[in-house]
This record gives C-alpha cells, sequence and structure tokens, in this order.
C-alpha cells in the first residue's frame, strides 16, 4: 500500500541500524511496532524476535496488523474463500450508494463495478463471522485482503483526502480480492488498537520502534474510506468528500507533539528505543535530542532518501526530490 510515511524503502536502514546498537542476538527479545500503520516494520522482525507487540489509532492499520502480524498459523481453507468472494454477485450497500457516481452522491472513490463488489465482499465477510463459518483470524485475513485490494481500485492520486474527477487508469479495472499473505510463525504476537501513551503504560519490553506522524496530515482524514470498508458501520458521510468523523492525532499539531513526545519517552519501559523522523518534521532534531537524552544514552543515525519517484509524472515538478531520515537511538536508563 502507497501509505504515507511508509518505511517500505527504509527497512534495511532501519534494520541495520537496530542491529547494529542492540546485537545480533535478539531471538529473546520484545519488539514493539507502536505506531505500525501498515505493519511493514514489524512484520521485517516477526521471524526474527520472540514477540511483537503492534498498536496503531487506526482501525483499518489495526485490522491490517491483525493479519500480518496476529496471524501467525495456517489458516487451512483461506484460498477457498477469496476464490469464493471473487465469484460473488454484486450488491449495491453502503461504498456504492456514497462512493460511487452511480450511487447517486456524485463522489467517485470508485468505479460503479467496484463498489459494488467492494460491497459484497464485505457484506458477506460479516455473514461469515456472523454465521461462525470463520474464525477471527481468517476474518482479519480476508478484510486485509479486501483492504489491499480496494486500495489497488482507488481512484485517487495517492490519498483519500479528495477523489478524481475522471476515473485513472488502474481504477477503471475490476477489483481482484488478492490473498494479504502474512509471515506464519511458530510465536505469538499481540496486535492493539490504542493511543500511544495510553498503551505505552500498559507494555514493557526491550526494542521500542517509533514512527508517529511527522507534519500535520491526520492519517484517519487521509484515510477515511479504508476505516469506512473495515467498519462497515452506518454513518451520515460528509461534504464532498464523505468524510466521516476521525481522531486526531497530537502529533500532528506543532502545539501538542513535543509535551506528547516527551510523556511518551518518560512512560516507556523499554531498553532501547528507535525513533524514525526526517528532517522536515514538526519536531526539530535538536527538540528530539533534547527530550531523548533526559532519560537515557542518546544517539542517531541519518540518510538521504529519494522521496518522489521522479519518473512519475505528478512528480515532476517537485525540485527537492531528497529529503533526510533520521534514527535516532534511546538507551533508556
Ligand atoms: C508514519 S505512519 C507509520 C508508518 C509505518 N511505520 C509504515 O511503514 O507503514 C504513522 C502512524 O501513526 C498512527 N498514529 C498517529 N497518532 C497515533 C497515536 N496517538 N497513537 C497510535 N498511533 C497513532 C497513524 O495512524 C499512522 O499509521
Amino acid at each position: 500500500m502507497n501509505y504515507i510515511g511508509s518505511k517500505y524503502k527504509l527497512i534495511e536502514f532501519i534494520k541495520s541500524t537496530i542491529y547494529s546498537v542492540v546485537g545480533n542476538d535478539i531471538q529473546s527479545k520484545v519488539f514493539c511496532d507502536l505506531f505500525a500503520g501498515t505493519g511493514i516494520v514489524a512484520r521485517s522482525f516477526k521471524k526474527e524476535v520472540k514477540h511483537i507487540i503492534s498498536n496503531d489509532i487506526e482501525y483499518y492499520s489495526y485490522v491490517l496488523n491483525k493479519n500480518y502480524i496476529g496471524n501467525h498459523l495456517h489458516l487451512p481453507g483461506k484460498e477457498d474463500f477469496i476464490n469464493y468472494l471473487n465469484n460473488i454477485e454484486l450488491k449495491e450497500g453502503f461504498i456504492f450508494n456514497n462512493y460511487c457516481l452511480g450511487g447517486g452522491c456524485n463522489r467517485q472513490y470508485f468505479s460503479d463495478f467496484n463498489g459494488k463488489k467492494i460491497d459484497a465482499i464485505r457484506l458477506k465477510i460479516n455473514e461469515f463471522i456472523k454465521n461462525k463459518e470463520i474464525n477471527k483470524n481468517m476474518y482479519y485475513f480476508l478484510l486485509s485482503s479486501l483492504l489491499e485490494s480496494a486500495d489497488k481500485v482507488a481512484n485517487t492520486a495517492s490519498v483519500y483526502g479528495a477523489y478524481l474527477k475522471k476515473l485513472k487508469k488502474t481504477a477503471q479495472k475490476n477489483i481482484i480480492l488478492e490473498s494479504a499473505e502474512y509471515i506464519v510463525n511458530e510465536n505469538e504476537h499481540i496486535v492493539y488498537n490504542e493511543d500511544s501513551n495510553e498503551l505505552i503504560k500498559k507494555i514493557e519490553g526491550d526494542i521500542l520502534y517509533l514512527d508517529p506522524p511527522y507534519n500535520t496530515r491526520q492519517y484517519g482524514a487521509n484515510y477515511h474510506i479504508l476505516n469506512t470498508i473495515a467498519k462497515y458501520d452506518d454513518f451520515e458521510p460528509i461534504g464532498k468528500t464523505g468524510l466521516r468523523k476521525y481522531y486526531k492525532s497530537k502529533y500532528c499539531s506543532k502545539n501538542t507533539i513535543e509535551e506528547t513526545f516527551n510523556d511518551l519517552i518518560k512512560n516507556a519501559n523499554f531498553k532501547y528505543i528507535f525513533l524514525s523522523y526526517n528532517n522536515e518534521g514538526l519536531m526539530p532534531v535538536n527538540k528530539i535530542r533534547t527530550i531523548m537524552s533526559k532519560y537515557g544514552n542518546y544517539d542517531y543515525y541519518e540518510k538521504s532518501y529519494l522521496r518522489f519517484r521522479a519518473d512519475k509524472e505528478e512528480n515532476r515538478n517537485h525540485k527537492a526530490n531528497y529529503t533526510k531520515e533520521f534514527i535516532h537511538i534511546l538507551e533508556k536508563k
């Protein structure tokens, strides 16, 4: 998924930094990904540590992580369910009625076909769980598969803050439900859907990886459609984009971020803390250093990183294509 702040391209940098600080023997360690997003960071440690704690305040992210992190054993028959859902009859439901032109709402986040297919699949997943035809693990696997597959045919430039007037090429394609494959391993992991600063008081471990939002773009607003597909609840969509009520993170505001971050570091019961943040974030580098240094031995690594793909048409106007990505490191006293 093309996600704001995704660390997909930075995984090697993050992993080599963590290993160089903590050492190679992390098999007995508890690793926490407190702002998990797509879950890509914890996924890359899933087989390497004893236990993962994953968390994100957004429900769609919780669903993805319940699958990618929480699911760790084989789910027999999962491909049969995917095949069945791929061949299901279309249905006009909440997504078609509120986010497709044919539904009469004047919004076009999906083609009419895809809106109806998303509705049909989503409703069937609800029916499966209600009738006990699937367990919770299968539920999150199927729902993750739907979120990822719907995202591929969304008619947006990248996020869901707005839709495009005309259906773009990828949005014209008919949705295909693809399996959201997860890593199978013996160890059990736990996934939360809580505010980071509340959860931190209840957990402990060895390695805490922090990747909070670094600017004012609220994830709940930018990915509202994914929350709506994931929750599939009834509400009155607001305004031109059909927004739902969304959570406003204190990490997205200049007024609240420093105090919130300080509070998080202070309450963290982890030996090592790693913070990903770039040089254009709301908190300046020296402020981060000041806060983290209060609680132990501080250091940082940095890397220049290509922000936009320059070969993509929508990125041609961006002159500064490089940004600096930092990993701030704290060994807590
Ligand atoms: C930069 S993204 C994380 C990206 C992730 N590392 C990845 O590679 O996909 C920041 C995440 O923090 C979450 N978030 C924002 N405020 C939060 C809070 N107070 N508690 C927990 N999660 C929060 C957002 O929903 C978003 O998924």
